[in-house]
């Protein structure tokens, strides 16, 4: 996929009058830090160069007119500046009126309808975030086409969040659509959460790259178990405050949560919280890593994590614990875990440039005879965040 492609359809659907808005928003992949950024951790995530293309020309009466090219059988959807509300029959279209939505509510009010063209090559469903990744898009194409200034990249981040938060339904933290708004070329992005607070870090793996490999598990499960996860550690929050003075379980040291746990009682709450407690700290210790150049012990962090997002956070599948297995004991592996959300997607891996074409080969034969599925495989480059073209 191209903004050529994404132009052209434009184009043919609207016409080619007036000027077009041309914009590119990247989905992401992260390294480490999972689970963590509504819990007031840090997470350490990447922009990629594979994103979500967008055009935009505004009208003069209140209109909108949406295309996607990875959804073209359902053609044109239109609808009104006057209806902005969450309809399941509004389809992929629910992400773009949730941020106009935000806009308004924040008191950007936008002047007119707009007719709008997009296309994407992230997998929907892969957890490389397709969603914040239209968000931020569309946040974009806002601000640009309608000179809302005072609107930094940052706050498109926050928009993104607000919407999917309280358009779409699903609580989740402030990671993907601040990695698709800040992200920056050969970086990854070292964030606390709680203050958002971020630092970038640079990714040189000179013999090593990153691969993700996509599963082919949609994570449709990802809204309620989701959601389910974020109340846990909730309520183990709430346990561990009586004993403790803390906003979050990011802000304790694994030292004071053993010191302080067995007030949690609920074993399940208990797993939970420890995953949200350790990962923070995993996240910490491998950005320093990170930057001593141990890349080795950075990938081992990425091992810990998968295992504690597996046993103690139950967020993976037998699918990924397949794929993720069979990296482990492929030789030429630095690390390997699931990414995203869960409940299938994809998973991370660094693997040794010499050992990626056998690693695509041995692992995608061996995952299709256990599962059946064809597993895809993307070398990524880190590229950068929003902006327009
Ligand atoms: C999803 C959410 C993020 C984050 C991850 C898990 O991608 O959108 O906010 O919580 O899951 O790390």
């Amino acid at each position: 996929m191209t903004i050529t492609d994404v132009m052209d359809k434009f184009r043919e659907l609207y016409g080619s009058e007036g000027e077009i808005g041309s914009f590119f928003a990247p989905g992401r992949v992260n390294l480490i830090g999972e689970h963590t950024d509504y819990n007031g951790g840090h997470v350490f995530p990447c922009a990629l160069t594979l994103g979500t293309f967008g055009a935009i020309r505004p009208r003069s009466d209140r209109k909108l007119r949406f295309y996607s090219l990875n959804f073209g059988k359902l053609g044109v959807l239109e609808s009104s500046l006057d209806d902005l509300v969450p309809n399941k029959n509004n389809d992929w279209t629910n992400y773009l009126k949730g941020v106009m939505w935000t806009f308004e509510k924040r008191g950007y009010k936008i002047p007119g309808g707009c007719d709008i063209a997009i296309g994407g090559d992230i997998p929907a469903g892969s957890g490389l975030s397709s969603s914040a990744s239209l968000e931020v898009l569309t946040g974009i194409m806002l601000r640009d086409t309608f000179g809302f200034t005072g609107i930094t990249n940052q706050d498109l981040a926050l928009i993104g969040q607000y919407s999917e938060n309280n358009f779409n339904g699903m609580n989740c933290g402030i990671m993907d659509q601040f990695a698709s708004a800040m992200g920056k070329k050969d970086n990854a992005i070292f964030l606390d959460t709680a203050t958002l607070k971020f630092e970038y870090a640079p990714v040189h793996l000179t013999d090593a790259k990153i691969v993700i490999t996509n599963s082919k598990v949609k994570h449709s499960l990802v809204g309620s178990a989701y959601n389910d996860r974020r109340n846990e550690c909730e309520k183990a929050l709430k346990k561990l405050q009586t004993v403790v003075n803390v906003k979050s379980l990011g802000e304790l040291t694994a030292d004071q949560f053993e010191n302080c746990k067995d007030v949690i009682m609920d074993p399940v709450l208990l797993k939970r919280a420890r995953h949200a407690v350790y990962e923070n700290q995993r996240t910490v210790q491998a950005v320093s890593s990170l930057k001593a150049n141990d890349i080795v012990r950075f990938g081992k962090l990425m091992n810990a994590s998968h295992v504690s997002l597996r046993d103690d956070y139950e967020v993976s599948c037998p699918e990924i614990d397949i794929l993720v297995d069979l990296a482990w004991n492929y030789p030429g592996v630095i690390g390997s875990r699931i990414t995203g959300g869960g409940f299938g997607g994809c998973t991370v891996s660094i693997v040794k440039n010499d050992a990626i074409p056998g690693f695509i080969e041995s692992i995608g034969k061996d995952y299709k005879d256990k599962t059946g599925n064809t597993a895809e495989f993307y070398v990524v480059e880190i590229g950068d965040g929003v902006h327009a073209l």
